[in-house]
């Protein structure tokens, strides 16, 4: 695929070539007004972006298609942040030479800046500010991983809502999210920035999320334009290495890592990121078969595509640009029409258009795609919108997203094993050991992406645990180790303590930094210090629950492995310790369910359990089975499957029934699934459906999800989930790369899990 060319003629070029405000239609104080008038129908505001994109110099064209981070505020997460200077920041705004910035947190410094763009610049278009807004502003909510795991997109929209509610108030109307990369291999630390290893999963939490963000109407004040990222197939980083080459086919890409883009646009988002990645050999920033191809002319796309940060200028280093004015024109021919960072679009489009090499119709489409939507975001009408509000600090806590934050926090913790029903803890009269060093303190609670100043204050475990237990508080905490290194004396006081106590509650995983952005790790396994700990603390023969803190799928092995209950915590946010003290003590049923495979050593990964059979599949739990795809020193297994999870309840699957053996091409088959609760308390079950089709024209993955449903179930009652397919729900990508169905055999199960489950087999039919 290839971008056509426009055709331009040589008079546009050699206007634009010499245009200087001087020559232009003047841009009156009247002229500026009218433009900010409130629109009042969608063609007076089309009439309205037309006249400006008429207007505008080639420089500032380019400007509107340039992003800053903040000149005066130095932000972690991005290298050479804080290198532009303010006087140049300020001279760029009232000059039209940017569109707007983000991570520019604190609304004097914006509402200042857009009074600045607004009646300082000629033309007086409104700048935008956008954020890494991810999983919370104020109120920091779950790690979107940790928040999948609750396999409730409906969730996943409050709290995306919430945070949008919150951002705005600090006047962004953008956020560089959600991040929908499919990600598969657990040494890779972004993947707890998305919702897993799963296509289907992804897809559900990727629309929601949109929906969350922008909510009804993206004209209203509390509206924020989403942002899907990064397009496309960062997630298939090879070696788990962030920024490293995803070798993927174009099947692949199709079935696996565009959907969940195609679900966000579909929900409405109208941007999105190009990635860092390049994929066979072209850098996405600069790949005209994904940003032209799949996103305008497949998809239809509206929207405007952002680059990464600095992606566009990192061309050259790819070796794909020879030097960073080839590199711009790369990048914008391809289709990224906004520039991160670099300032590459403002250095050289102008002298890229005025030599022809970059026609004036691809530069207008851009902008007007930039002009369209923050038309859309009413940001023409009331530019000061959501600028003028109280400052931070006179803006009081919402006690009702706090109380969210503490649902999505428990709703999103996975109980992977509770043998002998460790748990729940009884609150009276148990003496607990809180051991490890995540066990007090309020650091490592958030997970990457907690950057904006005056959040709420966060809730540690010890503090959590002690508030549930308030006055008979028998919780004795020990650290017992560093995260990464032993603490002098350390095991042996965690020793003492775990003697001394009913049972241990072992507060153990990964840092905050150990996963994130350019956090990708070679061993997904616990640090040795924390193993150490873990083994000592198990010798004394006390029970033991594991509070994993963790962003990715971890290998578990020894002690952390054999102990008696294990509760996946994530990062949780802000309400950490009070939701695991209300699964600890079985306030809340934990209900969360793996949104990916937890491996049995890293050297599986990249590991996921909708792989292909192979000409020599293994059989299951057959280690030594010779001439087979296999490991010779563990099985294929998971430890713990995508989709498991377990709670108080325990539940049984009684079986599946088929309206028929046969789906035609154009009917529906239903699938009704008896499950019971056998237990004495309310269970919460997720009923997930997978199919696999046996032979096709080209192979097939060993099972898909395809849809899921989450149900109460009453101590002692079943209830009946029906679930519809029809053929849609068994295209794959063709030879061709379009979709396609076949008629043919396949495998159906329902069950708690993507192993196990009860098998059923129908046929799809011509007729
Ligand atoms: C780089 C990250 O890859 C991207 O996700 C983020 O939005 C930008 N930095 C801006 O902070």
């Amino acid at each position: 695929m290839h971008v056509r060319k426009a055709a331009v003629p040589a008079l546009v070029f050699l206007l634009s070539a010499l245009s200087f405000p001087a020559l232009l239609p003047p841009a009156t104080a009247a002229s500026v007004s009218k433009d900010l008038q409130p629109s009042r129908s969608p063609d007076a505001a089309e009439a309205r972006i037309e006249s400006l994109i008429a207007r505008m110099t080639v420089q500032e064209k380019a400007g509107q298609l340039s992003l800053y981070g903040p000149a005066d505020i130095d932000t972690p997460n991005n290298p050479q942040a804080g290198s532009r200077n303010v006087q140049q920041e300020t001279a760029d705004v009232r000059a039209g030479r940017l569109t707007g910035l983000f991570n520019n947190a604190g609304l004097e410094g914006k509402r200042r800046l857009q009074q600045m763009a607004v009646n300082e610049s000629r033309l007086g278009i409104p700048l935008i500010f956008g954020a890494d807004v991810i999983h919370g502003f104020r109120t920091m909510f779950p790690m979107p991983l940790a928040e999948a795991s609750s396999w409730e997109p409906a969730l996943a929209e409050r709290t995306a809502r919430a945070a949008a509610i919150e951002a705005t108030a600090d006047g962004f109307r953008w956020t560089f999210a959600p991040m929908v990369d499919v990600a598969r291999d657990a040494r890779w630390g972004r993947g707890l920035e998305g919702a897993g290893e799963d296509a289907y999963l992804s897809r559900q939490f990727a629309a929601a999320r949109v929906r969350g963000f922008q909510g009804p109407d993206l004209s209203r004040p509390d509206a924020m334009l989403a942002t899907p990222k990064h397009f496309a197939a960062y997630g298939a980083a090879e070696g788990g290495l962030d920024y490293s080459v995803s070798d993927i086919s174009e099947r692949t890409l199709r079935e696996v890592y565009l959907p969940p883009f195609r679900a966000a646009l579909d929900a409405g988002a109208l941007s999105i990121m190009s990635a860092f990645n390049e994929i066979g050999g072209v850098p996405s920033t600069a790949n005209p078969a994904l940003l032209t191809g799949v996103l305008r002319d497949e998809w239809k796309f509206k929207g405007f595509v952002v680059s990464d940060y600095t992606a566009d200028e990192e061309l050259v280093e790819h070796g794909y640009a020879a030097n960073p004015r080839e590199a711009a024109r790369q990048a914008f021919m391809a289709g990224t029409d906004v520039s991160m960072q670099s300032g590459l679009y403002a250095r050289y489009l102008p002298d890229l258009v005025a030599s022809g090499e970059v026609p004036m119709a691809r530069l207008d489409d851009a902008v007007r795609r930039v002009l369209r939507v923050k038309q859309k975001l009413g940001l023409f009408d009331d530019p000061m919108r959501g600028l003028d509000g109280p400052p931070a600090a006179q803006r009081t806590e919402n006690p009702e997203f706090i109380a969210l934050a503490r649902e999505s926090a428990r709703r999103s913790i996975v109980m992977l094993k509770n043998e002998r029903a460790l748990l729940p803890l009884s609150k009276a009269g148990t003496k607990i050991a809180l051991i490890g060093p995540f066990a007090e303190g309020t650091v490592d609670l958030m997970g990457a992406w907690s950057l904006s100043p005056g959040q709420s204050a966060p809730v540690g475990v010890d503090q959590g645990l002690r508030a549930a237990l308030g006055a008979d508080s028998s919780v004795n905490v020990v650290r017992g180790s560093g995260i990464e290194s032993a603490l002098p004396g350390g095991i042996d006081a965690a020793v003492a303590a775990a003697r001394d106590a009913d049972v241990v509650l072992l507060a153990i995983g990964e840092s905050q930094k150990m996963s994130g952005e350019a956090r990708s790790r070679t061993d997904i396994g616990l640090p040795q210090a924390q193993q150490d700990l873990a083994e000592a603390v198990a010798a004394t023969g006390k029970p033991v629950v594991v509070l994993l803190s963790n962003g990715r799928a971890m290998a578990l092995k020894g002690a952390v492995r054999d102990a008696r209950a294990i509760l996946v915590t994530w990062f949780l946010g802000v309400q950490t310790g009070n939701a695991i003290a209300d699964v600890v003590f079985g306030d809340f049923n934990p209900s969360g369910r793996l949104p990916v495979s937890f491996p049995q050593t890293a050297g599986q990964v990249p590991y996921y359990y909708g792989h292909k059979r192979t000409g020599r599949p293994s059989p299951e739990n057959a280690p030594g089975t010779a001439f087979r795809t296999r490991y010779l020193d563990a099985t294929n297994e998971a430890l713990y499957p995508f989709g498991f999870g377990i709670g108080y309840a325990p539940v049984h699957y009684d079986g599946v029934e088929l309206s028929s053996e046969r789906l035609p091409l154009s009917g529906t088959l239903r699938v009704r699934a008896t499950v019971s609760n056998t237990g004495q308390r309310e269970a919460e079950e997720v009923v997930q459906l997978y199919i696999a089709q046996r032979a096709a024209s080209v192979t097939r993955p060993v099972r898909e999800l395809k849809e899921f449903r989450k149900v109460d179930i009453a101590p002692g009652a079943s209830t009946v989930v029906e679930f519809a397919l029809t053929a849609n729900d068994l295209a794959f990508v063709g030879r061709d790369m379009k979709p396609a169905v076949e008629p043919g055999d396949f495998d159906l199960w329902v069950g708690p899990s993507a192993a196990g489950g009860i098998r059923k087999q129908f046929a799809l039919t011509r007729e």
